[in-house]
């Protein structure tokens, strides 16, 4: 074989083991950000933070890879320092789960159905918060309800934002062409200031990484949505705040 001939051959390799794996932020290629890095960022006094379908079976999907382990390491530091402002913004978590055993918010030909069909209800652990995410009760945290991707489909959400007067959202969760996306674009329609920490999202395969490169540096930014790091998020937080809530 000539050189060129077993080069192309181990990129075709390489190629669809990535695409076998989750597409992250900086794997192969980090995710640029909208804001430029000498910009200071602040997300003001009513901003309130997303962490979209944390729920354990999602996370232990991914948690044995490289991507996967970051990517909760950036989440977990990140839900940290939100908790460790003073006064704490409002944080809400949604799970997938079912009201009962019977499903009754999908029927068996939902189209949601193929997706969230295997999960369980509020009482099984795999739609639970998974550990490394801590939830403050005594802060005010909240956590939805959810059976379609839209983070605020069939919950109070919207409610609740608009309620506590919230202008400015940061979103974090799994995965990026799910929840991510659906609800970046549903709360951008409703004049909410949306952020996406890059970090602190990540796709499942297949086909990865070339959907989550291509939601977080051509999709989201089109519309326009700021895609940030998570360096940029911490910075933003020290801007940011005292948080009304
Ligand atoms: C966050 O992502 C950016 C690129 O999108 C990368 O440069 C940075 O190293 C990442 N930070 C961490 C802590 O993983
Ligand atoms: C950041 O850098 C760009 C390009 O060098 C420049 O045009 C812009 O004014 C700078 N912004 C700030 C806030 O300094
Ligand atoms: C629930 O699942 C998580 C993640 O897989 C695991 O760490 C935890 O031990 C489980 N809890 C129970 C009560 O089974
Ligand atoms: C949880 O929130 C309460 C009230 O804001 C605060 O006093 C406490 O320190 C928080 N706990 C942690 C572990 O962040
Ligand atoms: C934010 O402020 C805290 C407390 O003053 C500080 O420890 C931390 O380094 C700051 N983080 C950033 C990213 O500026």
């Amino acid at each position: 074989m000539r050189t060129s001939a077993l080069t192309s051959a181990l990129f075709g390799v390489l190629a669809a083991v990535q695409a076998q794996e989750p597409g992250y932020d900086g794997y192969p290629t980090c995710i640029a950000s909208t804001v430029p890095s000498n910009e200071t960022i602040s997300f003001g006094r009513h901003y309130a933070v997303l962490n979209l379908d944390l729920i354990n079976l999602l996370v232990s999907g991914v948690a044995s890879t490289p991507a996967g382990s970051a990517w909760i390491g950036n989440v977990a530091r990140w839900n940290d320092a939100v908790h460790a402002q003073s006064p704490a913004p409002l944080s809400i978590f949604t799970r997938i789960y079912f009201t009962n055993s019977h499903q009754p918010e999908i029927g068996p030909s939902s189209p949601f159905a193929q997706v969230g069909g295997a999960l369980g209800t509020a009482a099984s652990n795999l739609t639970a918060i998974y550990p490394a995410f801590y939830v403050n009760d005594t802060a005010g945290d909240v956590v939805l309800q959810k059976t379609r991707y839209y983070a605020g489909a069939g919950n109070g959400l919207e409610e609740i934002l608009r309620a506590q007067q919230i202008d400015t959202v940061i979103l974090s969760g799994i995965r990026t062409s799910g929840v991510i996306l659906s609800t970046a674009y549903r709360l951008f329609d409703l004049d909410y200031k949306v952020y996406v920490i890059a970090n602190n999202t990540i796709e499942t395969p297949p086909n990865t990484p070339d959907i989550n490169t291509n939601i977080l540096e051509g999709i989201l930014p089109k519309l326009p949505i700021d895609v940030i790091t998570i360096e940029q998020a911490l910075a933003g937080l020290n801007n940011s705040g005292p948080a009304v809530y």
